[in-house]
Parts: C-alpha cells; sequence; structure tokens
C-alpha cells in the first residue's frame, strides 16, 4: 500500500528521460554482485513505466545502455544484454494491455543478434499502441547521434536534396532517433552524480533538470511521482521574464 500523501502531480511533463544510475553502488553496499543491483534495477524499471503511463506521460525515454557501457567488463556488459533480452520477452505483454509502443533509440547495429530480434519482435507487436511510447535507449550516445545526423544531412546536401541554407532546428531534429517525438521536458538522473553522461545532449536543452542521490533500485513509485511534482512547481520561462509569462 501507498501510505504517503499523493504529491501535486497536476502538471504533468509530455516526455520525461531517466538516467537510471546506481544500481552498481546499491550491489556493492550489500556486498553483492553488480549484477544484482541491474537486477533490482529492472524492477524500479517495471514500476516507472507503469506509474508513467497512469499519470499520463505520454514519452518515456530510458538510458539502459550508453556507447560507453562497452567498455564495461564483458561479464557485466553479458549480464545486461542477457537482462534486456528477459524484461523484453516478458513485458510484451503488459505492454500491449497497457497500450505501450516500444522504441529502441541507439546503435542497433551493435547490440547482440538475439536481443534485436527480441527487440523486433516487441517493437512489431506494439507498433500500435498509443497511450505511450517507452523508448529504451540502447548502445545510445548523444554525440554520435548528432554526427549521424549531421551525415545524413551533409549527404542530401550533397545530392542536391537540400539546400544548405534550408538546414535548420526541425530538419536536424528530424534526424535524430527521436524524430517525431517531442524533446523532453523533464530530465531525472538517480545515482547522485550530477552529470549528463552522453545523454540527449541536443533534446535537453530546454528540459527541467532533476537529480536525486537515490540509487535506480531504490527508484519507485512515491520517488518518481514526488519528481513529478518539484516538476510541477516550476516556472518555465523559454527565455522569457517571469511577468511576461504571467499575462500569457
Ligand atoms: C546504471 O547503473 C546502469 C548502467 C549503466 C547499465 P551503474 O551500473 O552505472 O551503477 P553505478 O553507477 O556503478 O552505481
Ligand atoms: C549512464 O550511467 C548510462 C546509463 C545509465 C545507462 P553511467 O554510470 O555509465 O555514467 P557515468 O560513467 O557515471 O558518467
Ligand atoms: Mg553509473
Amino acid at each position: 500500500m501507498n501510505s504517503a500523501p499523493p504529491p501535486d502531480t497536476s502538471v504533468i511533463p509530455v516526455h520525461v528521460a531517466i538516467v537510471m544510475d546506481g544500481n552498481g553502488r546499491w550491489a556493492e553496499e550489500r556486498k553483492k554482485p553488480r549484477l544484482l543491483g541491474h537486477k533490482a534495477g529492472v524492477k524500479s524499471v517495471r514500476t516507472v513505466v507503469e506509474t508513467a503511463r497512469e499519470i499520463g506521460v505520454k514519452h518515456l525515454t530510458l538510458y539502459a545502455f550508453s556507447t560507453e557501457n562497452w567498455a564495461r567488463p564483458s561479464l557485466e556488459v553479458k549480464g545486461l544484454m542477457s537482462l534486456l533480452d528477459s524484461y523484453l520477452k516478458s513485458e510484451r505483454k503488459t505492454m500491449l494491455k497497457n497500450d505501450i509502443r516500444l522504441k529502441c533509440i541507439g546503435q542497433r547495429k551493435r547490440l547482440p543478434p538475439d536481443v534485436r530480434k527480441t527487440m523486433d519482435w516487441v517493437i512489431d507487436a506494439t507498433d500500435q499502441c498509443s497511450a505511450m511510447t517507452l523508448n529504451l535507449a540502447l548502445s545510445y550516445g548523444s554525440r554520435s547521434e548528432i554526427v549521424r545526423a549531421a551525415r545524413q544531412l551533409a549527404g542530401q546536401c550533397v545530392d542536391g536534396r537540400l539546400n544548405v541554407d534550408e538546414l535548420d532546428d526541425q530538419k536536424l531534429s528530424n534526424h535524430l532517433y527521436t524524430a517525431g517525438q517531442p524533446d523532453p521536458d523533464m530530465f531525472i538522473r538517480t545515482g547522485g552524480e550530477k552529470r549528463l553522461s552522453n545523454f540527449l545532449l541536443w533534446q535537453v536543452s530546454y528540459a527541467e533538470l532533476y537529480f536525486t542521490d537515490i540509487k535506480w533500485p531504490d527508484f519507485g513509485r512515491d520517488q518518481f511521482l514526488e519528481a513529478v511534482a518539484d516538476f510541477a512547481d516550476r516556472q518555465r520561462r523559454f527565455g522569457k521574464t517571469g511577468s511576461q509569462l504571467s499575462k500569457e
């Protein structure tokens, strides 16, 4: 049972992006192998996906594995890939039931073939779901995403399909993995670090940033609702003055 008073979630962010950090330290504190922390983290993924869907978040982007994470010990990488595979297999039904569309963003080709297959299976099955889009960032790095977009646009300029002067923010956004989705309104990072770690650098330019020391396996429904309540309390000015906004 949830005993905390319901936080004020009157303003719901349309798109929430989360750096799910702290699994390893959570396990190490308990003198357990790091993989156990990742396993515990899967529970938080389930809870946060469910809560986000329930309160009406339309896009949820979870940073599950970065391009830099390939440099971790191979056993940890293998363990993470296998956890990801079993998470996707077990969640397919729930995603369908909750009308959640799965999308994966990142360097898909670097993922093991069996994970890619499972991913495609769930992506195809949930293709028509529309209540919420769940973006899993896998082998994701923001700089390489931007370089990829720049290459595609440069290619179009070279072939004469695009005029250099026509290049603008929107056109670049259209070539990112998140094309067609609104930018995150809110960026959450658990685990105590206050950095972006190459996550959605372009897309978070006007996101509200929220950092918490709580490690990802301990980040549940109440913690997520508290973060959303904090968001509801902020005034987003987008460069204008506070008094301009109060007149709008
Ligand atoms: C985040 O937890 C999950 C991944 C990066 C895959 P970490 O594994 O980075 O946990 P800490 O930061 O070492 O505690
Ligand atoms: C960011 O966490 C990546 C994910 C949560 C998947 P890291 O633990 O890899 O980031 P750094 O190394 O602390 O910057
Ligand atoms: Mg970490």
